[in-house]
């Protein structure tokens, strides 16, 4: 029998669902499937979002997308109000460690449902503790290294980046929510990369805006605040293109990044977020680098319905690589014009 925890006190549960379709066949029963995200605040995981609604309504399955609002009691009531409802597959994008532990536990005493973790890697131990735990992700190390790439390349290109030309590139850095490996690794690789690099960097302040653009703008205003203008900035890395986004906005009203050659820092983001993207094109951002969700969705989606089903998830069933036998990658990828 079933074990459930019953504890739900379910409250304000943000609930996007994709119906099955109105007329299925005689035989076609359409699956059940429930998503957690750790926030409704956070532009990157709401596009992730919408391509795996898509997936989901592609194969006519009923996906349940709960919002936790970075509160640990919402994300596991949420948890426990999908298994309550029969959700065959979970699929978490946790808030913490710990919270991944949660979901485990959770499938784990409910008929070893798969949990498909995804974006917000939980410890390795944690993946290997349970036969149905599988990450979709991507490597965070690569993306700050292909930052590093294109802040490179745009340099050599534009030694007059150095406005002040005291030989360094002084540098703001905007750092993604404390403590998660995608901030960790990628500020790591960026700036061991900066190290290697031979262009002198300096950095000016490393300051966390939270994976947001009007956070990303109040933390640069700040620090043209407490230095005198921006005559001494040369750079802003983002962890991510929300965040780069806000960057630009308070340059630009600041008269910076509007077409002017002699007012111009260079910024740099992840993600390629659409707007990232067309300011790519329209220069005023120097690049991004893809973060991959819609391959990263449908490869989560793939194994949420292979798994439920009790069907095997390997390279040949999921058409993609698995590593450490449940885990999958996706390539980022850089973008510059
Ligand atoms: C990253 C993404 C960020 C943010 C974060 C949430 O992979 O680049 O924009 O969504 O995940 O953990």
């Amino acid at each position: 029998m079933r074990k459930l925890h019953t504890s739900l006190l379910v409250s304000a549960l943000a609930v996007a669902a994709v119906s099955a379709p109105a007329l299925l066949g005689s035989q076609a029963v359409a699956a059940n499937y429930a998503a957690s995200i750790y926030s409704d605040g956070d532009v990157y995981m709401r596009n992730y979002v919408n391509s795996l609604m898509s997936y989901a309504k592609e194969n006519g399955d009923r996906l349940v997308v709960n919002y936790a609002n970075e509160d640990l009691a919402q994300e596991m009531n949420q948890l426990e109000l999908a298994v309550v409802r029969g959700a065959e597959a979970l699929i978490v994008n946790p808030i913490t460690t710990s919270s991944g532990a949660y979901a485990i536990e959770l499938a784990c005493s409910n008929g070893e449902l798969p949990v498909i973790f995804i974006n917000r890697k939980p410890s390795d131990e944690l993946l290997k503790s349970y036969v149905n735990a599988y990450y979709v992700g991507s490597d965070p190390s690569e993306s700050g290294r292909y930052q590093v790439d294109i802040i490179n390349q745009y340099l050599q290109a534009h030694p007059e980046a150095d406005r002040n030309a005291d030989g360094e590139i002084g540098y703001l850095l905007l750092q993604g929510e404390k403590g998660v490996p995608d901030t960790v690794m990628r500020t790591l690789s960026l700036e061991s990369g900066m190290e290697a690099s031979p262009i002198t960097f300096k950095q000016l302040a490393k300051v966390s805006a939270d994976w947001k653009f009007t956070e990303a703008s109040r933390v640069t205003s700040d620090f043209a605040l407490r230095n005198n203008g921006l005559d001494n900035l040369e750079l802003i890395v983002a962890n991510n293109d929300d965040m780069a986004l806000g960057a630009l906005d308070y340059l630009q009203s600041q008269g910076y990044n509007t077409g002017n050659p002699d007012k111009f820092i260079p910024i740099v983001g992840i993600d390629g977020l659409d707007r990232a993207v067309k300011a790519v094109e329209e220069g005023t951002l120097i690049g991004t680098v893809k973060n991959d969700f819609d391959t990263q969705a449908r490869i989560a989606f793939k194994i949420a319905a292979l798994a439920a089903e009790g069907k095997s998830v390997d390279k040949t069933t999921l058409g993609a690589f698995l590593y450490n036998g449940n885990e999958v990658s996706v390539p980022y990828l850089k973008i510059t014009k």
